[in-house]
């Protein structure tokens, strides 16, 4: 097609994006340096919202692009589907410079606050993005039921969107991004203004998109709510990375502390354990003892024995994303 005419007519600015992760693995997202500066106001002023940001997705993966309100998600993905534009850096969609049109076709794209006309009914809005991608006819109005089925919003299909709550808009922006049958789904907080039913499904319906061969790019402030779904993940905050990686690589499994919860705790034993640089939580009847190193948890809980305590629990704490986050971003 000629689109492929004008692609290698471009002239080559820098280092042609390598499609492939050097294991073979496509990279269908590739940001490099990625940058934006935003001018508010009479005077102008800066807002550095994204400050050199590197990453990449592979095919067939599920990345969280994670960070606190504010670390500049909204402005790196707006970058990548190309509502706005870098002020420094580069980012490649399917290979291709954005913005980029025919990359963007081949995207399924939930924005954070999706906009749904209010006078149109989640079946006509559906409708109208998917003839908007090029779908046509009755594949159409299949496609559109199977979607809004998926999405658990049938049963309100021809109601007004105005009249639905936050989740039901969520699900009918969900259900737009996917109508098309797209090869990545870019998702910017899909868990935002559900309640933990609602999450939970979402997080099935990624799943289920991945198990189908869909590439998931999504975005969250929830760390807890996504550890155990991301392949890889990049954290955010003020506009940089803070921590990148495969979930398996970050998180190893190790045992950071363990909290053992003690009842009938006598003052004179609770002295003895600061004074062995334990840290103690008072919580109502019990004490907490938290201790560092799987090596002094014989020592404590001997201590706590021999001085007349019960042993109520023994928990061991596993470091999770938040940890690795707090330690980075301090
Ligand atoms: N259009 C804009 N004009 C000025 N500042 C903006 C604009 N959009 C976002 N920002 C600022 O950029 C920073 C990052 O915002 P955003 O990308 O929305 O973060 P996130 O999605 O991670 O919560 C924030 O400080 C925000 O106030
Ligand atoms: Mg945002």
């Amino acid at each position: 097609m000629s689109t492929i005419a004008v692609t290698e007519a471009k002239p080559v600015e820098g280092p042609r994006p390598d499609a492939s992760a050097g294991d073979g693995v496509e990279k269908l997202i590739d940001v490099r340096g990625l940058a934006k500066t935003f001018r508010i106001g009479f005077f102008r002023k800066k807002v550095e919202a994204v400050r050199g940001v590197s990453f990449d997705v592979r095919r067939g993966e599920i990345f969280g692009f994670l960070g606190p309100n504010g670390a500049g998600k909204t402005t790196t993905i707006k970058m990548l589907t190309g509502l706005i534009s870098p002020t420094g850096g580069e980012a490649f969609l399917f290979g291709q410079r954005v913005p980029s049109p025919e990359a963007r076709q081949r995207i399924g794209f939930l924005p954070e606050n999706p906009y749904v006309y209010p006078f149109l009914t989640p079946r006509e809005f559906v409708e109208l993005c998917g003839r908007l991608s090029g779908v046509r006819g009755s594949a159409l109005r299949s496609r559109t039921m199977e979607v809004l089925t998926k999405v658990g919003i049938a049963y309100a299909a021809d109601r007004q969107v105005r009249r639905l709550s936050k989740g039901m808009l969520q699900r009918t922006g969900l259900a737009a991004a996917l109508v098309a049958d797209p090869e990545m789904l870019i998702l910017d907080e899909p868990m935002s203004g559900l309640d933990p039913v609602g999450r939970k499904e979402v997080r099935d319906l990624i799943y289920a998109e991945r198990d189908a061969g869909r590439t998931i790019f999504f975005s969250t402030h929830i760390l807890s709510d996504v550890e155990t779904m991301c392949d890889r993940v990049t954290i955010l905050r003020q506009g940089e990375v803070v921590v990148s990686g495969s979930i398996r690589a970050l998180l190893r499994g190790d045992v950071v502390r363990t909290d053992i919860t003690l009842a009938g705790a006598s003052p004179e034993l609770r002295a003895s354990l600061v004074d062995l640089g334990f840290t103690l939580v008072e919580r109502a009847e019990v004490v907490v003892v938290e201790v560092v190193g799987e090596a002094r948890v014989s020592e404590a809980l001997r201590l706590a024995l021999d001085g007349g305590a019960r042993v109520l629990e023994l928990l061991p704490r596993r470091e999770t994303l938040e940890d690795l986050f707090l330690q980075r971003a301090l």
